[in-house]
């Protein structure tokens, strides 16, 4: 799977899929789902009896004027209203236990696997659709469990038993329900093959509506300063506007069949049992007691079969969301063994040979770029917006597959590295940086428990964010994406990130956002007590960075055009020496 095909996921709903899905869970949960199973037949069996126990006090008990026999009956029938109340319940509590646990380990696993997945698919997916796959779909599939499940599976036990009563009472009147029903349902086949094109469509538009909502919400500052509260507005509810017109339209539909569905078996099945009981109870050859059977069944199946509909096309939303969520599922997991799985080494140098890279098919980022790290030399890399800085750093980490040339770590290709143990090499600070729910703490350890809170502190205090190393400063909670502390905190933060975890290799994408020069100072400290010693790779905006680096790459229009140390590179590229002169106007000595 290539770069460009990775973002888009789009199938059809697969039924024995969905089912490949389930299966393992209801085994796993045998016990839960047996005795809610259990149940649910008893139930059936109980909603099978009671007509006829009534049936025996209007044709037996009443006649013959035997009372004891109708208190009997009459006992009997209250047993079973009240064992079958019991069952509901109880059913209805065991299933959606099930469903609960199901879905609570279906999430953890689509998660599980996201993480998995290549950074490049998440360049091109919308956070908000992930959100709403895995939050809102796997929803979906619980009531599938819990309700869903249930009712369908009741539902039809129940319309089996009834067509086994009915036959052994009259083999015409069971024939006489059985195929206008076996007409209907071939029917509802087909409308149900042709609604589930909606739900699908339906489920799409609720993630772009989730989507833009995440996207806005992030942005809310730009929104207010720029004043495009109406703008935006309008934008979500034109995304609203269509889901909300496609839901109708689908609404429409579901209901329109459902009504003309209830019209047809209750009205019609009813006049269809009178019309041919009647005759046969003045003749007498049925009792009104069968006629009480009869009716009390059509009613008491109409409400099944017209849930067993509604099951049925909620059943087709939950199997559009499962398959939502196995699309994810099936999304290739970044290869961490590409060929041969070989363990990193890094002891001497780093090598970009004749690289060429690009995001999308041909459009080059990077243009035959070439260089060398040694180990324990500190490389900057210097240019224009947009020349293919972070790119570069992100090829170094492995992140993206190059078209052509070659990344060499000691001189074997980075293709065939086992990459999660690279990784475990690098020290990544990034321009953007990202803070974990968490406190000062967690942020800094990234959840490690074997990092102690004291080696925290002394890399908190190494890198000048001394404010943070106190007890309750490291115990306090930052709010969701680190919001509540300023840009030149975070970067300490992530200093401190990189210190205690003691990488191999450190590398550093500088904050374009200009900080005072006060804190630019402190930074420059830390970032000294960060690098001694160390190799590092540093994307340098402000060159007060890079004036001791070792080598300074400098990269325009994804191409390195010089390179060297400061007061060579000086000499001989104008490029640098304009940037040198806008950044120190007065000399480097200042
Ligand atoms: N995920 C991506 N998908 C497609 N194109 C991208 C992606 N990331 C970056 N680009 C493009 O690649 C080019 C180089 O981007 P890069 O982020 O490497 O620049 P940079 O040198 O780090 O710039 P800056 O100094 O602004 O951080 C840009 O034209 C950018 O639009
Ligand atoms: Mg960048």
């Amino acid at each position: 799977m290539n770069n460009e095909d990775i973002g888009k996921i789009k199938g059809k709903v697969n039924f024995r899929q969905n089912l490949k899905l389930l299966l393992p869970y209801l085994l796993r949960e045998w016990k839960l789902f047996g005795i809610g199973l259990l149940a649910m037949v008893l139930v059936s069996v109980a909603k099978l009896i009671d007509p006829l126990i009534l049936a025996h006090i209007i044709d037996v008990s009443v006649p013959q004027a035997d009372t004891a026999d109708m208190l009997h009956y009459a006992g009997l029938f209250v047993g079973v209203v009240l064992l079958s109340g019991f069952l509901t319940w109880a059913q209805i509590v065991l299933l959606s236990r099930l469903g609960l646990r199901i879905i609570t380990e279906l999430k953890g696993r689509v998660f599980k696997h996201l993480m998995k997945v290549p950074v490049s698919f998440f360049d091109q997916r919308p956070v908000g659709d992930l959100i709403a796959r895995v939050e809102n779909d796997s929803e979906r599939i619980r009531t599938l469990f819990s309700d869903l499940s249930v009712r369908l599976i009741g539902n039809i036990l129940f319309f089996i038993g009834i067509v086994i009563v009915l036959g052994l009472r009259s083999k015409a009147m069971a024939w006489g329900f059985m195929v206008p029903l076996t007409v209907l349902s071939i029917s509802f086949g087909f409308f149900f093959r042709y609604i589930v094109k909606f739900y699908r469509q339906v489920r799409e538009r609720y993630s772009q509506v989730t989507s833009l909502l995440t996207e806005y919400i992030q942005g809310m500052p730009i929104v207010q300063i720029f004043n495009k509260q109406s703008d935006v507005r309008a934008k979500l509810d034109k995304a609203s506007a269509s889901k909300r017109d496609l839901e109708t339209r689908t609404g429409f539909l579901e209901y329109g069949v459902q009504g003309f569905f209830i019209f047809v078996v209750n009205t019609a099945l009813l006049g269809l049992v009178i019309v041919m009981l009647a005759p046969k109870i003045i003749d007498g050859t049925y009792t009104i007691g069968s006629l009480i059977v009869f009716t009390q069944y059509i009613m008491r199946i109409t409400w099944p079969l017209i849930q067993l509909l509604e099951n049925f096309m909620q059943m087709q939303r939950s199997f559009v969301s499962m398959t939502r969520i196995q699309e994810l599922l099936d999304l290739p997991e970044e290869d961490y063994h590409t060929g041969e799985n070989v363990q990193p080494e890094f002891k001497q140098e780093i090598e970009f040979r004749h690289v060429w890279f690009a995001y999308e098919a041909e459009k080059w980022i990077l243009r035959d770029v070439s260089f060398k790290v040694q180990r324990g030399s500190q490389i900057a890399l210097v240019g224009p917006s947009g020349s293919g800085k972070t790119t570069t750093i992100s090829l170094l980490c492995g992140f993206y597959p190059i078209q052509k040339g070659e990344i060499l770590i000691d001189g074997i290709d980075i293709k065939r590295l086992n990459l999660k143990e690279w990784r475990q090499k690098i020290g990544l600070i990034l321009q953007d940086i990202f803070l974990f729910p968490g406190n000062v703490l967690e942020n800094v350890r990234i959840y490690n428990d074997q990092i102690s809170p004291e080696a925290v502190k002394r890399s908190l205090e190494a890198v000048q964010a001394k404010k943070f190393a106190e007890p309750e400063q490291m115990e306090k909670e930052l709010s969701e994406r680190g919001q509540n502390i300023s840009q030149g905190e975070r970067q300490l933060l992530s200093f401190a990130r990189a210190m205690v975890y003691d990488p191999e290799l450190v590398i550093m994408d500088e904050a374009t956002s200009s900080i005072d020069s006060v804190t630019e100072a402190r930074i420059q400290k830390s970032m000294e007590t960060l690098l001694a010693g160390k190799t590092a790779m540093i994307i340098a905006h402000r060159l007060s960075s890079v004036l001791k680096a070792d080598n300074i790459l400098y990269m325009e229009d994804g191409r390195i055009i010089a390179s060297g140390r400061h007061e060579q590179l000086i000499k001989i590229c104008p490029a640098y020496q304009h940037l040198v002169k806008l950044q120190f106007p007065g000399g480097t000595d200042e």
